[in-house]
């Protein structure tokens, strides 16, 4: 997730655009740099790595001005490099733009613009807006920036500057967040409140459609209309770790809200809502492609290793190809049978977790066509898989996984519909079906983190407990993998989860008085046989709490208790049936005290063997 700075005023800007960068370091960054008006010319200093990189090039030259942007990079389009950094600039060089989120439709206008002799530097989707400006500039800075506004498509939050008004910078934002801060002769723009507190605590939160034009004496905002808006300005009082987490007490906890944006991120350019179709353009697989393939192995590690279960269930169903599952730690060493008719998935959020790149190693020296599956663009999955699919997740920064896990599996249900379709083996009707349920989680997995009280409550409860079990069937079995895990992770307590028809075959002589047994509930055609295995642990006198749509009032008459989730399609249930999960272990993890976000003897990424 790229950060993002901005300074007008009476100062110089470098200085401040640096120390602003720095303090949004902890979003997670690859290359940076900076623009600043020098005199009547704007100044360009990018490289890629850490902010160090960009200092010791500009130490000793810094570029002298009062106005500049700058920007640290998390590569989602185009590997981290000098010339995929930010700012990007048009080609005369008089316009130029820092860019958070994608810009869906950027390959058809890149095209369009090369037409009409565009030369393009970089493999952003960031350029092109450089380009549309120089393209569409009509001697007046506002409104070249609607009109470019009225081109592009996809999420972002967007600065600009140009030599023709240098006394202005200009920003606007959907879908991605921008601050303004308001000083005295000065004004700042971030991404993020972290990078403006320490010069001042006035602020106002930009909303999406707004326009800013913001010069020293002071900032004025419109629709792109031309409406004036008039913003409330509030008084920051968070310290500066506070505003690193955006408020939130926690990374985990900032990171499951973040769901709703990693969920639409990683379906941009991927989901038309319009056509009610699945695209994968970093793919482009063919029908004749994917009839060869006969066997598919999805390989991968803990949370990614949940996501892999997932996307098991997905592929089998969707597009009838057989898929194994493997831990890496044991792929790697188990002599896998494989030919170049397999396809090898890797799932790696880090993308540099050991025993996952030694599998993939293992897949391509045994002959398989590789799939990366991964959140880091540039890392070695990326790097060493014949294809990559990315998750658009953002960093993740909490050592327990959670918006990445979510983004993986709408990865992989993605991924199943769009080869099912290429296979022949989902009508066409079912995947608009699909398509259509996917369009709606956004909004209500947004919905569901909106109302959190009574998982609180439970994870208060149960906090005490020993040992806690989560069962489910089928697609829900694959969830409660994962609702385990988070518990145990985090919060110690002793976690298993089971296929919920396994359980009599020996499980169940744990089963006593009192203990929490959590059952997921969601998948139709194996719901009733999940209700007789909930009576199982009822009549042992565990404490039930169910997991199932909204509306369910079976589900109350034999549980405990139900959290509800919004009603959705059987294969799209995980995106939101694991959220009470995560939640429930963030809370219990929060009431015995535990260091949420560095969980004892874990590393967020496991680079060794
Ligand atoms: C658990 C968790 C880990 C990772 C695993 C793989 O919350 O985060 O189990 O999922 O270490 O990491 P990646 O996905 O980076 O390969």
């Amino acid at each position: 997730m790229c950060g993002i700075v901005g300074y007008i005023g009476k100062e110089q800007a470098a200085p401040f655009l640096l120390d602003g960068m720095s303090k949004l370091e902890y979003r997670g960054y690859d290359s940076a740099g900076i623009a600043v008006m020098e005199g009547a010319k704007i100044r360009l200093e990018k490289c890629v790595g850490r902010l160090e990189a960009l200092r010791a090039k500009i130490a000793g030259d810094m570029p002298v001005g009062t106005i500049g942007i700058g920007h640290t990079r998390w590569a989602t389009h185009g590997r981290p490099c000098d010339r995929n950094s930010h700012p990007h600039a048009d080609s005369s060089g008089k316009f130029v733009v820092v860019h958070n989120g994608i810009i869906e439709n950027y390959l058809v206008l890149k095209e369009q613009l090369i037409e009409k002799g565009h030369v393009f530097l970089s493999e952003t989707d960031t350029e092109v807006v450089a380009h549309l400006m120089a393209d569409l500039w009509d001697g007046d800075f506002e409104s070249t920036v609607k009109k470019v506004l009225k081109e592009i498509k996809g999420s972002y939050s967007l600065v600009f500057m140009t030599e023709y008004e240098p006394k202005k910078i200009i920003c606007t934002k959907k879908d991605n967040p921008l601050v303004i801060g308001l000083g005295e002769g000065e004004n700042f723009i971030a991404s993020d409140i972290p990078a403006i507190i320490s010069r001042t605590r006035r602020t106002f939160i930009m909303s999406d459609g707004e326009i800013a034009t913001v010069s020293a004496d002071g900032v004025w905002v419109q629709d792109i209309n031309g409406t004036p808006i008039s913003k409330k300005v509030f008084v920051v009082n968070w310290n500066a770790e506070a505003a690193e987490k955006g408020g939130f007490e926690h990374f985990m906890l900032k990171e499951i809200y973040e769901q709703p944006k990693a969920i639409r991120d990683t379906m941009t350019g991927r989901v038309d809502k319009e056509t009610e179709t699945i695209a994968f353009p970093e793919l482009n697989w063919t029908p004749e492609m994917m009839a060869s393939i006969n066997k598919i192995f999805i390989v991968a590690c803990g949370t990614a290793y949940h996501a892999g279960i997932v996307g098991k269930y997905y592929l089998e169903q969707l597009a009838r190809v057989p898929v194994e599952v493997d831990i890496a730690s044991e792929f790697r060493y188990r002599s896998p049978l494989i030919d170049g008719n397999t396809l090898c998935i890797v799932i790696s959020q880090s993308g540099e977790t050991s025993d996952t790149l030694a599998a993939l190693r293992e897949a391509k020296k045994l002959g398989a066509r590789t799939l990366g599956v991964t959140n880091v663009v540039g890392s070695a999955v990326a790097r060493e898989s014949d294809q990559v699919v990315y998750t658009y997740a953002g960093p993740e920064i909490a050592v327990a996984s959670t918006k990445a896990y979510t983004t993986q599996i709408l990865a992989m249900l993605m991924l199943a519909i769009y080869v099912g379709r290429l296979r022949g083996t989902l009508g066409e009707a079912r995947a608009k079906e699909l398509v259509h349920g996917l369009g709606l989680v956004p909004e209500q997995v947004h919905e569901l983190l909106e109302n959190v009280d009574q998982i609180k409550v439970f994870a208060r409860q149960y906090a005490s407990c020993e040992d806690a079990f989560f069962l489910g069937r089928s697609l829900d079995y694959a969830v409660a993998l994962e609702g385990a895990l988070k518990l145990k992770e985090i919060s110690y307590i002793h976690a298993e989860a089971y296929a919920a028809g396994e359980l009599k075959h020996g499980t169940l002589a744990l089963i006593v008085e009192g203990v929490p047994v959590i059952v997921l509930a969601t998948q139709s055609d194996v719901y009733d046989k999940t209700v007789s295995n909930l009576q199982e642990v009822k009549a042992r006198e565990a404490v039930v709490i169910a997991i199932g749509f909204v509306g369910d009032e079976v589900l109350k008459q034999h549980a405990d208790s139900v959290i509800y989730i919004p009603k959705t399609d059987k294969y799209i249930a995980p995106l939101m049936a694991v959220l009470p999960l995560q939640l429930l272990a963030y809370y219990a993890a929060l009431t015995r005290g535990c260091d949420v976000d560095k969980p004892r003897n874990l590393a967020k990424s496991v680079t060794v063997e």
